[in-house]
């Protein structure tokens, strides 16, 4: 449907990534109008600059890896290298795939999909290519770009951001990460595996810094069994060039030399020049503050995704669109629980997790009113088939409900989906021992560990 300046649609949605498109494919979904706009493609950072390309690096990682081992399974392979334009192309190709299903996807629901460049010029309407989109309500939803630190500038050659890594021509001979949390020990992961020499440089005491201390721990034990090198507690104070790469420097003196330097410390909202202070809109470093409705001060608006200050994860963001999508379809929508979303971080080993640390709920509870419990997967069969360690640990609050699940190992993402049920469920311990777990399957490693809980451990050691 063409713009007439006299339509005015139920929603205005600014930024068509994972929080806006969600939005939109709802909101139209529950018989409201909408207008989607975005300066870019469709299906925004996850799709095109961060959740499925690097996935994907991993995936060709992970193949490397194994044809490298294949000797450790019986099996003749010769690894002879990395054809850079090879795993380009084969990212490439799975972006194409889900970039045209969404663009059906959008054009199906009948969504008014505007290609340019937004701005909100009151608070209920958005100026693009000249033409003025009118909304009963706006939902901004202009994700987030990566950060540099103050001085650091980012030149897209020797010191580049994950945007710059994802299209890099070459396998680095060595790298310098600057940052050990979700970008930093996933590219770095990609990059060992890739036969390039890496060094993660992390201000706070342990690399994925957010996580457990017990995962941080298992992940720093494996990543230096793979070679890859880190210093911890070190806060980075300069970047100079050499003839040949950068040297990075330390504040505790040291200097670590390397072809290039990745920099993966956050990434930060986009919302200057978009007009939202102007409209009203209150923000806070600026992200834009929203209450627990994803509603923003001013009546109209609305915000997602990594542009408000919740966890910037692609889930988070859909489920906010969704929420947001609901509410202003007149559903009575309930605000999300942040720690009951599902983290992944999908280095090699995986890190995963949902609830609170056991520290947080120490903090939470009182320390002796928390319980923990461990199952290593070196007690589980398909875990030793697949030749990977690591170790999945509950937190419980005393004689109540299950209220932390931390995973580290090969897969166990994809076994964040019980444990999220298992949390969100408030599921006690007695109640999950009674469920029976698949044989050989990883999945059986979070039955032992709440068997373990329920005072009934089965092939548990400790
Ligand atoms: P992050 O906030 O996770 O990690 C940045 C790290 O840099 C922190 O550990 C911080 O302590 C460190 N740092 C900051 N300043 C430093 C300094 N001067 N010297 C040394 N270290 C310093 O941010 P990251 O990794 O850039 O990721 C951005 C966002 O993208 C995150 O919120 C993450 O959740 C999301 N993301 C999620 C993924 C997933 O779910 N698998 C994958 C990639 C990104």
């Amino acid at each position: 449907m063409a713009n007439d300046a006299s339509t005015v649609f139920d929603v205005v949605i600014l930024g068509g990534g994972s929080g806006g498109y969600a939005a939109a494919l709802r909101a139209a979904q529950l018989g409201l109008q909408v207008a989607l706009i975005e300066k870019g493609k469709l299906g925004g950072t996850c799709l095109h600059n961060g959740c499925i390309p690097t996935k994907a690096l991993l995936h060709a990682a992970e193949v490397a890896d194994q044809t490298r081992e294949s000797a450790g399974f019986g099996v003749k392979a010769t690894f002879e290298g990395i054809d850079i334009n090879g795993v380009h192309a084969y990212k490439d190709g799975v972006i194409s795939g889900l970039y045209k299903g969404l663009q059906g996807l959008v054009a199906s629901r009948k969504i008014t999909y505007v290609s340019g460049e937004g701005r909100l010029s009151s608070p209920t309407t958005v100026d693009v290519n000249g033409e003025r989109y009118t909304g009963r309500h706006i939902v901004l939803a202009t994700g987030s770009v990566p950060k540099s630190l103050p001085g650091l500038a980012i030149d897209g050659d020797r010191v580049i951001s994950s945007d710059h890594a994802l299209t890099l021509d070459r396998v680095p001979n060595s790298v310098i990460v600057l940052g050990g949390g979700v970008i930093g020990v996933e590219f770095a992961s990609v990059w060992k595996s890739f036969g390039a020499e890496v060094t993660i440089i992390e201000a706070l005491p342990h690399l994925a810094p957010l996580e457990d201390e017990n995962s941080s721990k298992l992940l720093e034990r494996a990543f230096r069994k793979r070679g890859i090198k880190f210093e911890l507690g070190a806060r980075f104070s300069g970047v100079e060039y050499t003839a040949t790469g950068v040297r990075a420097s330390l504040e505790n003196g040291k200097q670590v030399e390397a072809e290039l330097m990745l920099v993966a410390v956050g990434r930060g909202p986009v919302s200057q020049g978009l007009g939202y202070e102007e409209a009203g809109v209150a923000t806070d470093r600026g992200y834009v503050l929203v209450d627990e409705y994803m509603q923003t001060n001013v009546p109209t608006i609305s915000a997602v995704g990594d542009l408000v200050p919740t966890l910037q994860l692609a889930h988070v963001g859909f489920a906010e669109g969704i929420l947001v999508a609901e509410r202003l379809a007149g559903l009575k929508v309930v605000p999300i629980d942040y720690d009951g979303v599902p983290r992944v971080t999908y280095c090699h080993p995986e890190v995963a997790s949902v609830g609170i640390t056991e520290a947080k709920a120490k903090e939470l509870y009182g320390a002796d009113k928390v319980v923990t419990a461990k199952f290593n997967l070196a007690g589980n069969g398909k875990s030793k088939i697949l030749k990977t360690a690591g170790e999945i640990k509950l937190v419980q609050v005393k004689d109540g409900a299950v209220v932390g699940v931390h995973m580290v190992g090969d897969r166990m993402g994809e076994q964040v989906g019980e444990a999220q049920l298992i949390y969100n469920w408030e599921a006690l311990p007695s109640e999950v021992a009674q469920l029976i777990h698949a044989h050989p399957t990883q999945s059986e490693a979070l039955g032992e560990a709440h068997l373990a809980l329920a005072g009934k451990p089965l092939h548990n050691h400790d």
